[in-house]
Formats: structure tokens, sequence, C-alpha cells
């Protein structure tokens, strides 16, 4: 356990950047070198030394040495189905709300970029259950998550068809994303509790559409909502400050959707409006 946290020790996962702003994951071990080629560096320089100190390679090239985001080492992690990248997962946590404590289940498990957001969001009081279909997709993603959280007790993996309904109850959040959403709908439905919230991450607007109309039609979902996060990196230097040239423009849209009772079973009558009340109460800001 690394009690300084100004300095590395074996185990850390380190992430090295070289004057061109290049950036290189590495997960330091006691005698291990790391090689690019820019040279060779011993991990043994770093352990017991600074984060965020410079780091000399034996062909004379500096690197700086940081602790990686989550954001990046999702970036750098090794994968097997397509993953989130920070922009969505950032927007995923807050447009769920997905809180310390939560009990929320997820599909699918994929590489673990999404799964490892969740169980930081949730914290150690919370829950993730993640549906996977694919068992052979397991082995890569607790290897991806157990590095961002080395022993994820509160992390359940069910090998199972997310469409054919979800076992737990009482679930704060569900966090779709699979191919055909639509098709969870009425187990996520069974499965929320009331105002508990649906997140889909969907890549394209067609499925957007379909999940949209299946939450419509079942009728216990109300504050439908789609969202598509464009995330513009400036250069800023002392001479030129304007957008960077290159920037990810598309991965994905975010719907969410908020359990609640059916409108006419779930309509409470006021019995005595006040006298001065507008006929169909304050327009919705959501309007
Ligand atoms: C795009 S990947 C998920 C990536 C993941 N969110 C991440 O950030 O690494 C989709 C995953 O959903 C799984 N999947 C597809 N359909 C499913 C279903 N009906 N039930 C459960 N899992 C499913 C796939 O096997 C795949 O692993």
């Amino acid at each position: 356990m690394n009690t300084d946290k100004n300095s590395f020790q074996s185990g850390d996962m380190v992430l090295l950047q070289d004057r061109k702003d290049r950036r290189y994951l590495t997960t330091l071990a006691d005698g291990q070198v790391f090689h690019s080629h820019l040279g060779r560096l011993s991990h043994d320089f770093l352990i017991g030394h600074s984060v965020g100190g410079w780091y000399r390679t034996d062909r004379g090239h500096t690197l700086l040495a940081v602790r990686p985001t989550l954001g990046e080492f999702v970036r750098q992690m090794p994968r097997g189905p397509q993953i989130i990248y920070s922009k969505d997962l950032g927007n995923i946590v807050a447009f769920a709300d997905i809180f310390p404590g939560a009990t929320v289940v997820e599909s699918g498990l994929g590489s673990g970029a999404l799964t490892a957001a969740l169980l930081r969001a949730v914290g150690d009081r919370g829950r993730v259950i993640t549906y996977e279909i694919d068992e052979s997709v397991t082995p890569k993603a607790m290897a991806n998550i157990s590095r961002v959280i080395p022993s994820p007790s509160n992390l359940t993996v069910t090998i199972g068809d997310v469409y054919q309904g979800i076992e737990e109850r009482q679930v704060d959040r569900v966090v779709l994303d699979v191919p055909e959403p639509w098709q969870a709908v009425p187990g996520v439905a069974e499965a929320l509790v009331m105002g508990g919230i649906l997140i889909s991450f969907l890549p394209t607007i067609l499925q957007v559409h379909q999940l949209v109309g299946k939450l419509q039609e079942d009728g216990r979902f109300q504050m439908v909502e789609t969202v598509e996060t464009l995330l513009r990196p400036w250069h800023v230097t002392e001479r030129s400050v304007r957008p960077a040239h290159r920037m990810v423009a598309h991965s994905g849209f975010l719907t969410t959707a908020v359990r609640c009772l059916p409108r006419v079973i779930g309509t409470v009558d006021n019995p005595s409006p006040p006298l001065n009340a507008e006929p169909d109460g304050p327009q919705s800001l959501r309007d």
C-alpha cells in the first residue's frame, strides 16, 4: 500500500510524457526497464522518487512522470469491445446522477472502462452489477478494472442477456451500453426504483429513435432526454490561441429517462386547489 502520495511505488501506474507531448503508460516493477525510441529508463529510477518529476533516459531524453487519470488509463488500456471515453464517462456519471452508495446495474461489461468509472462513482458503500453476454471478455475487463480499483468486492459480473430481464430490484440506476437497449426496457422498468434513472449510450441516432419510441410506448418512463457531447480541445501558446486541428467528432448519444408511474395510474388529483391557481399549473421549464 502506497502511503506516500508524492512518490512512486512498485506496482504504481505511471504516465510518461516526452517533449512532443507523446504519452506512454507503464506499471512500475522493481528491476524493469521502460523502452521507447527515446531510450531506456529504469523503473528503479522512479520508484521512491517524485510524482511530477523529470527523468532522463539513457539517450539523454527527459520524460515527465505523473499518475494517469482514469481517462488517460482508459485511452491506453488493453481492450476488446469498443470502450466509452472520458468525455462520455463524465457525462454518464453526471446525467444519470450516479451517487456514492448507489446500486447500479450496467450492461455490458465490454473492456471495463465504464464499469471502472461507475465503481469509482458509487464508492465503497455502493454496488455495481454488470450483465455481460460474452464471457470471453471478462478476463481482460477484470484486469483493466483491477488496475483502477485493486479489489472491487462490490462488483458482481452476471453472465447473461440483459434483454431477458434483470434479477435485481430497487436498483437506483441502470446504465446500458448494448446495441439494442429497447429490448431491455421492460426489464429495466421492473428493476428500477421509482424515480430511478436509466441512461443509455448509443452510437447512432436511429438506435436512439428506436429506444425513445420504446420508452414512450412502455409508459413507465418520463423526462426522456437525449444529448451529444462535443468536446473541442484548444491549442494555447504565447503566439497562438485556437481550437486544436483535430477532435473526436462523434462518439455517441446519451439518452436518459426517469422511472415513473404510468400517467393515468400515477395522477393524483388535488382535492382543494388554491383559488388563484392557474388552470394547468405553471409552465414546465422543460417545455
Ligand atoms: C460496446 S461494449 C461495452 C463497452 C464498455 N461500456 C466499456 O466501456 O468498456 C458492449 C458489450 O455489451 C455486450 N452485450 C451485447 N449485447 C448484450 C446483451 N444482450 N446482454 C448483455 N451484454 C451484451 C457485448 O458482449 C459487449 O461486451
